[in-house]
């Protein structure tokens, strides 16, 4: 029998969908699961008549493959994913090739990367986007590592991907962890924009009074526009149309409102504060799910803080759809993008990536989880300016910016009269009043830090460093 073409290991949901998809692409594949029980269940189910066979143990699964052989882990991020790849490392040959396309810490990928290739195989960390359907359908992938490598898969996964106007939704993205660490920011902007739709949602039901049919009204007509036609707005919508069977009322309602996270939003915060990024919007949605965590302690307080009384403030009209409020959401998504892509420019300069900014937005168009019409906007910004500091300054960027700065303010302010938190909203209103200030307090910051650590100080009118006595 002919060896198979592709190897996958772990078979949850993801993976499953990945070996049908590279299948249907007309890669045969053989299949290893830790426990055979669900290699056996996917054979007799989902596999069954298809190219996909099984394997009981990693020794015939190697043995089952053609050489060089291509072998994607989707398992568990962290130590199960160096267990694998110290399981499978003793029967691996010179050329093969071993991929991770789990959700892994992009140091981890970076420590594997140095440390396998010492050994004859090449290693490449992948960050894949787009749920389980994306993984079946055509999911964007961005994978890092030696280029090499990424020859020997690029013709798989080039069919694999999702499919856009200029290509497939995958590009080599550089050396190290750069594919795993461009996967954490693109989580990082999907926790913004998750959040941005979440605040839309609470003000138009609690400041608009609307039920969760006319709120998903507004969702599919703001996702008929330019500026917000994109995957998270279609769903959003969709979730806020299913009832529950029990009693016909909005099934969202009945959902705890407690968001949890697997870590990659955190890793963004993290690697941002690291590298002296500014990512307010982001980390405001981070902070959002862990205080969101925090229910009981929410509910006593509920009992005890007391807001200011609600008040009716101006989101603009149903029937133009809501089109101050539609500012914020348009601000504040376009705010996520311009943090994450700056996070990444600043990154790739560290860590030396060499990012190609116009590709990573080109592969987000399709397949991922924030795919939306904005990326083709962002592409082209970064087309024509490889060097572009900030998205904001970008002039269609810039025109988005001063139309709608004062709905956003609007919105800002009337949620802080009534109490209501805006946490989204309120951080990308200060990140774009900052980012647009020549002059900021912090000179009041530098003569206190003088005041009592004598940390000196630089004058806006000569050159040097000063110090003086202030408090004499
Ligand atoms: C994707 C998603 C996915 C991620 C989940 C869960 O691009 O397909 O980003 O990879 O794991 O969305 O993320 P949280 O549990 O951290 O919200």
């Amino acid at each position: 029998m002919s060896k198979a073409h592709f190897g996958l290991i772990g078979l949850g949901v993801m993976g499953e969908n990945l070996v049908l998809n590279a299948e249907r692409n007309g890669f045969t594949s053989v299949v290893y699961n830790r426990t055979y029980s669900k290699t056996d269940a996917f054979l007799k189910s989902r596999a069954q008549g298809k190219s996909i066979i099984g394997s009981t143990d990693l020794v015939d699964f190697v043995g089952k493959l053609e050489r060089p052989r291509r072998i994607l882990m989707m398992v568990k991020a962290g130590s199960s994913t160096d267990a694998v790849i110290n399981q499978i490392a003793p029967y691996l040959e010179e050329g093969d090739l071993l991929i991770d396309g789990g959700n892994s810490q992009f140091l981890d990928t970076e420590r594997r990367v140095s440390d396998l290739e010492s050994k004859s195989f090449g290693y490449i960390g992948m960050g894949v986007s787009g749920g389980s359907k994306g993984a079946l359908e055509g999911p964007s992938m961005m994978p890092g590592g030696t280029k090499s490598s990424y020859k020997h898969v690029e013709s798989l996964l080039r069919k694999m991907a999702a499919q856009v106007e200029d290509g497939p939704c995958v590009t080599y993205i550089g050396p190290g962890g750069s594919g795993h660490f461009v996967k954490t920011v693109h989580n990082g902007i999907e926790y913004g924009i998750e959040q941005i739709l979440a605040e839309a949602y609470d003000l138009m039901k609690r400041v608009g009074g609307l039920n969760g049919s006319q709120i998903a009204d507004v969702f599919s007509s703001w996702n008929e526009t330019e500026e917000l036609s994109s995957y998270l707005v279609e769903i959003t919508a969709s979730c806020l149309r299913v009832k529950d069977p029990n009693d016909g009322q909005d099934l969202v309602e009945k959902i705890m409102d407690k968001a949890g996270q697997k870590g990659t939003g955190l890793w963004t915060v993290v690697s941002a504060l690291e590298l002296g990024a500014s990512v307010p919007t982001i980390y405001a949605s981070l902070n959002a799910r862990v205080l969101s965590s925090m229910k009981s302690q929410r509910v006593h307080a509920e009992s005890i803080l007391r807001g200011p009384n609600r008040i009716n403030f101006d989101m603009g009209k149903l029937d133009n759809g809501m089109s101050l409020l539609k500012d914020a959401v348009i601000l504040s998504t376009i705010a996520s993008y311009a943090q994450g892509m700056e996070l990444m420019r600043i990154a790739s300069n560290e860590y030396d990536y060499k990012l190609h900014m116009p590709s990573i937005a080109q592969i987000w168009k399709g397949g991922c989880i924030i795919r939306s019409t904005l990326l083709k906007r962002i592409q082209n910004a970064f087309d024509s300016d490889p060097q572009l500091s900030n998205l904001l300054v970008d002039p269609w960027f810039a025109t988005q910016v001063n139309s709608r700065l004062n709905g956003l303010a609007k919105v800002v302010s009337g949620a802080a009269a009534s109490g209501i938190p805006v946490p989204c909203f309120a951080s990308t209103l200060d990140y774009i009043n900052s980012y647009r200030s020549s002059r900021l307090p912090q000179n009041l910051v530098q003569a206190m830090r003088d005041c009592f650590g004598s940390h000196t100080y630089e004058r806006v009118d000569m050159e040097g460093s000063f110090h003086t006595e202030w408090d004499q």
